[in-house]
């Protein structure tokens, strides 16, 4: 049986680099990595990974080795790996790595069954699909789990309809909902690296253009900003009346996608959901158009109505193919309606992932005491506790040098009675 599955070991060098680069920019991180070393937290627990296989993921993986884990580690998606990377993580690191940038289906779930192979006593996930298949085809091993983390929207979505439905069978910790994760890698990280992906992509200028981002949730508010900042003209689509109310008041012209898909000159969806881009609306888009995905399933742009639509459908650029519509128009669709900042760019800076990785690290450690019992943790899914959060928050603050005040004791007084009014 194979140790593990890169598609080049010679590529090592280059990823190291890389990963030591990524490092500087996560000093929390660091800090938690040079308290496992001392402390063994995680000593002989079996950790099975599936995430984007990243120079950030890299500097968590070898924290939690560090911390006394035995990781083994696969690609939360197809097309996000950095084959350098991986090479490192097995030659320099000699951590079991499963991942290959551009894996068939078949490939990536042959990653994930190799995750499970091992054993793991806690799971991370990027998406919930080890735990999805854990509980479809291996429900017999759920029961050696102590419980998993999860990193994304999308994932929590998941679980937490796992949840309601009665099959999650251990404790997960949504990693995602912490504050010190989503104000700032689904925001200022998906704003940045979302940008970032489409140039790689394209290289086109963004200001002028009519940029129609589908979705206000943290990651589209992101996305917006940068966008408006880059000079476009940016319309939000939604179907949540407070988040459309929200972008309006940001100064964003909200209408539905009907509209908007008449006059974008580029589309990004980031919403969680299918088919938000779909025939009605490709048959109304300006030749030219470009539609690309941020959110984290490849399934929010509809592809098979778009090859329906199509007469023709060429490789333009590396990650664009251009499909000529039986009605002479083009339509551009960036790397196949997977995850635009990972397949064509980095993925978030570490700078962000510093703080949702020392989550992980530290919800992981969080599971390994007591409170992973099963008598202490039921098979839901959890928040990340307060306390970690906001140690968090300290950590990078003090990491970029800013101070802030504390409550005096007649504030703090004030705050904790109710007598005192006008
Ligand atoms: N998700 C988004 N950006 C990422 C990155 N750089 N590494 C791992 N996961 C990510």
């Amino acid at each position: 049986m194979r140790h593990h599955h890169v598609k080049n070991i010679g590529l090592a060098k280059e990823g190291l680099r890389r990963i030591e680069w990524a490092e500087r920019e996560m000093p929390v991180l660091r800090s938690i990595k040079e308290r496992f070393k001392k402390q063994k937290p995680l000593k002989g627990l079996r950790l099975g990974c599936c995430l984007h296989v990243t120079t950030e993921t890299a500097n968590l993986a070898i924290t939690l080795k560090e911390g006394g884990a035995n990781v083994t580690l696969c690609a939360s998606n197809p097309l996000s790996t950095q084959d350098d990377v991986a090479a490192a993580l097995v030659k320099d690191f000699g951590i079991p790595t499963y991942a290959i940038k551009g894996e068939d289906n078949k490939t990536y779930y042959s990653h994930i069954q190799a995750v499970i192979r091992s054993n793991p006593q806690i799971t991370m996930d990027d998406g919930a699909d080890v735990v999805s298949l854990l509980h479809k085809e291996h429900g017999d091993i759920t029961s050696q789990i102590l419980g998993g983390t999860e990193e994304t929207t999308t994932g929590v979505i998941r679980l937490r309809a796992m949840e309601k439905d009665g099959v999650l069978k251990y404790p997960i910790i949504a990693v995602n909902d912490a504050l010190t994760k989503h104000l700032f890698d689904n925001r200022y990280g998906t704003g940045q690296s979302t940008i970032d992906g489409i140039l790689r992509a394209t290289n086109v200028l963004l200001a002028g253009k009519n940029i129609v981002i589908a979705g206000y949730g943290w990651c589209g508010r992101g996305v917006a900003s940068r966008a408006k900042g880059l000079g476009a003209t940016t319309i939000v689509t939604e179907v949540d009346p407070t988040k459309a109310l929200e972008a309006a008041m940001d100064g964003f012209l909200v209408m539905p996608m009907s509209e908007a898909a008449a006059i974008g000159d580029l589309f990004i969806t980031l919403t969680g959901d299918i088919s938000v881009i779909r025939k009605e609306h490709f048959i109304k888009m300006k030749t030219g158009a470009i539609i690309c995905n941020s959110g984290h399933f490849n399934v929010e742009i509809d592809i098979p109505a778009l090859k329906s639509l199509s007469a023709k459908k060429r490789i333009a650029r590396n990650f664009v193919e251009e499909f000529t519509l039986k009605n002479g128009r083009k339509i551009n669709l960036l790397a196949e309606g997977r995850l635009i900042n990972l397949s064509s760019a980095e993925g978030h800076p570490a700078s962000v992932m510093d703080m949702s990785f020392a989550n992980q690290a530290l919800s992981a450690e969080f599971l390994t005491k007591d409170h992973g019992s099963k008598i202490n943790l039921e098979p839901k899914v959890y928040s990340v506790p307060k306390e970690i959060d906001e140690e968090i928050a300290k950590l990078k603050l003090q990491s970029m040098g800013i101070k802030i005040d504390s409550l005096t004791a007649q504030q703090q007084k004030y705050l904790n009675s109710w007598q005192e009014g006008t």
